[in-house]
């Protein structure tokens, strides 16, 4: 974790500060404590709904795009590698000083650090707690070094607009695709799509005439924005916000899901047991959730406190889908 190695990096000057300017930082994991920096200088970047509350709330300067120029910035790997690339080379095109980048081991940080070094000239990597921390030196023309990393809104599966870092950037994922081959021709008329990502399973049930609304909700504004690319469609409501304690201006006939169950690479199921428990909160009394999951995520335990039925519908692929039905007036009535 970043709060393990920028402290030391910082204090035996391997990490040198300017002493003016913004000091951009890529997304650091919400426990990552960022005390060790001057708060009025930090301009975090990034897009996810809960973090950005979360560090605004922590009073940070928090932004979605980068300012034409900065001091000096810090990037905490992301999951995907395309992202890093992006991130890497848009830093180096606005950034005059140092750029840290820092990854735990399983990060991806030793083929970034050794693909980095091949453009353009890094300090030794600093390693702790399991992890690696390492300098881009300031040095001229550093940005035109990284040109073939900028990367953005692209072309992705079956000519849907993807972008780096997204879910399922590349492939329509599995799990969504069974989940899409078993809704019923007529859902109902209002639906939420919670976590809908680049809006594949929105895109699917908007074919449908008889569908009225579809609030598309995701915390990825990256992701919601190839999704108002891909759904031009004015029965699409876009929510950039949080699953798990949205609230709709009307409830809703029908809530489909396909859960994220990671925070960072670490499993973490609670994530959509939120998601499922707040569904029950913004359906009708009549309505239904519809669920799709690996075999093995403990879903139904959840599913069975907030819904009075609840049925496995298929299982295919090492995916279940999941139909729940009808609130049940114990979880709505703590409205
Ligand atoms: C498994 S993916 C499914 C994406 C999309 N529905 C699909 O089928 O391709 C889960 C999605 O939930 C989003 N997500 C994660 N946490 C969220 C939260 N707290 N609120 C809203 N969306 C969230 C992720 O960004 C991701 O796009």
């Amino acid at each position: 974790m970043l709060s393990a190695r920028l402290p030391s990096a910082l204090e035996s000057g391997l990490f040198l500060l300017p002493e003016d300017g913004d000091i951009l930082i890529f997304a650091p994991e919400t426990e990552a404590d960022l005390s060790t920096l001057p708060k009025d200088r930090v301009i975090i970047i990034d897009d996810f709904y809960p973090n950005v509350e979360m560090r605004k709330a922590q009073g940070f300067r928090v932004q979605q795009q980068l300012p034409d120029q900065a001091a000096a910035a810090v990037i905490c790997m992301p999951r995907s590698k395309s992202l890093a690339r992006k991130w890497v080379a848009e830093a180096c095109a606005r950034v005059t000083g140092p750029i840290a980048i820092d990854g735990n081991k399983t990060s991806g940080i030793e083929s970034i650090l050794k693909a980095t070094r091949k453009l353009t000239p890094t300090s030794d990597a600093f390693s702790r707690a399991h992890g690696k921390l390492f300098i881009l030196l300031p040095v001229a023309q550093r940005g035109e070094a990284f040109t073939s990393w900028h990367a953005g809104m692209a072309p992705g599966p079956d000519g849907f607009t993807t972008a780096p870092g997204v879910f399922s950037e590349s492939k329509i994922d599995k799990g969504s695709s069974v989940l899409a081959s078993v809704l019923p021709s007529r859902p109902g008329r209002r639906i939420a799509d919670l976590g809908a990502g680049w809006g594949y399973l929105s895109a699917g049930m908007l074919q449908n005439p008889d569908i009225e609304t579809v609030h598309i909700i995701e915390a990825s504004k990256t992701a919601l924005d190839c999704a108002q690319k891909n759904i031009t469609d004015p029965r699409a409501k876009f929510h950039w916000g949080d699953a798990r304690s949205i609230r709709l201006s009307e409830p809703v006939d029908v809530v489909v899901t396909n859960p994220p169950f990671h925070v960072g690479r670490a499993a973490e199921p609670t994530l959509g047991q939120a998601f499922l428990t707040n569904a029950a909160e913004l359906l009708t009394p009549k309505g239904t959730l519809w669920v799709v999951a690996n075999q093995g995520l403990p879903y139904e335990a959840t599913l069975k406190e907030h819904f009075r039925t609840v049925d496995q519908v298929v299982l295919e692929s090492g995916f279940k889908v999941l139909k729940a039905m009808i609130p049940n007036t114990r979880s709505r009535a703590k409205r």
